[in-house]
């Protein structure tokens, strides 16, 4: 482990997620960047497919003045003769100043981060963890709706197995946020995952539908929200076809739906959708995924220079353990397992 790992946003402390957020915007607003990589090397390994978050790293890399190493797909390496994650990141240790890896399994980020010797980043592990996804996820919240704090979100969606619902939910618990999760029972945030709310003072409130009365008025939860956002169901991560097929139709979210909301809330979404979020809502000025897929660049930015050492942050050396991922994790999809 290198001790600028970013595996969980429990890697991070409040301040540096603050200071990630504001030298980010610095970049977003064109603050002078091609020489703060010097040349480094980032090496991507994504076990699992992806665009935006594969292209925002590398895209941030290139901009910092750094190169990238890729495999276009891991297929194509030697994870296809049965190479390990741990000999991989040893092996690629030695040519990368850096590592962003993607993996289907739960915990792959926290062994990735042991194995190699240089920063690893977790660019998603299984259904866990996407860190760098709730990073941009804070810093659209923050620059649409000019506040950081004591927001109302709405997290709507496949909780049980979006990772990143996950992440932004542990790191909006820093900020004072009032938290609704807006998902059938089979699909609500994992037990740990609320836990670990708990601990950070944080309950969430669990809803059916955005339709629910809330609050001293009984009127819609969604007209009490300051933004809403919506998850894909994970098809890849259901332990069968017919589980899918049962929560299928549970929520797709259309200009009616979602038209009690209120002229200042915030549509979000980590993208890719696959039939929660119809189109006909992309005029809406509320929808702002498509500015927020765009941010993963200057937040990529900030992320890789920090963990290269090139801006002084602190890190926490022993973040806790949302789910332990030593040893033998409970997690039947753990990486342990
Ligand atoms: C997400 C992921 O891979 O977890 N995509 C992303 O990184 N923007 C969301 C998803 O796949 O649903």
């Amino acid at each position: 482990m290198s001790g600028r790992d970013l595996v969980s946003v429990g890697d991070l402390t409040e301040d540096t997620v603050v200071r990630l957020l504001d030298l980010a915007q610095e970049f977003a607003g064109g603050r002078e960047a091609s020489t703060v990589a010097n040349g480094a090397l980032l090496a991507t390994l994504f076990y699992e497919p992806s665009t935006r978050t594969r292209f925002s790293f590398e895209a941030a890399m290139l901009r910092l003045g750094g190169g990238v190493l890729s495999a276009a797909e891991m297929a194509s390496s030697s994870a296809a003769k049965g190479e390990s994650l741990h000999d991989a990141m040893r092996v690629v240790s030695t040519y990368a100043d850096v590592i962003v890896v993607r993996h289907p399994r739960a915990g792959a980020g926290r062994v990735a981060a042991r194995a190699a010797r240089v920063p690893v980043g977790n660019a998603g592990d299984g259904a866990r963890e996407h860190p760098t996804q709730a990073l941009l996820d804070l810093f659209t919240l923050r620059i649409e709706t000019g506040r950081l704090r004591g927001l109302a979100v709405a997290l709507v969606g496949d909780l049980r197995h979006a990772r990143t619902a996950h992440s932004l939910a542990l790191l909006l618990a820093r900020f004072e946020t009032r938290l609704h999760c807006v998902a059938p029972q089979a699909l609500q945030l994992p037990g740990p995952i609320l836990a670990r709310l708990q601990e950070l003072g944080t309950a969430p409130v669990l809803h059916d539908s955005l339709e629910e009365p809330w609050g001293d008025d009984g009127a819609p939860l969604l007209s009490h929200v300051d933004a809403v956002y919506v998850t894909r169901l994970q098809r890849e991560r259901f332990a069968s076809a017919d589980e899918y097929a049962r929560v299928r139709a549970h929520y797709y979210l259309t200009p009616e739906t979602l038209a009690g909301a209120r002229e200042d809330c915030v549509f979000l979404h980590p993208l890719p959708r696959a039939g929660e979020l119809d189109p006909r809502v992309d005029t809406d000025r509320r929808a702002a995924y498509f500015r927020q897929a765009g941010y993963g660049v200057p937040v990529r930015m900030a992320v890789l220079a920090a963990m290269l050492g090139m801006v002084p942050l602190d890190w926490r050396t022993e973040a806790p353990a949302i789910v332990a991922t030593q040893q033998q994790c409970t997690d039947e999809h753990c990486i342990t397992q």
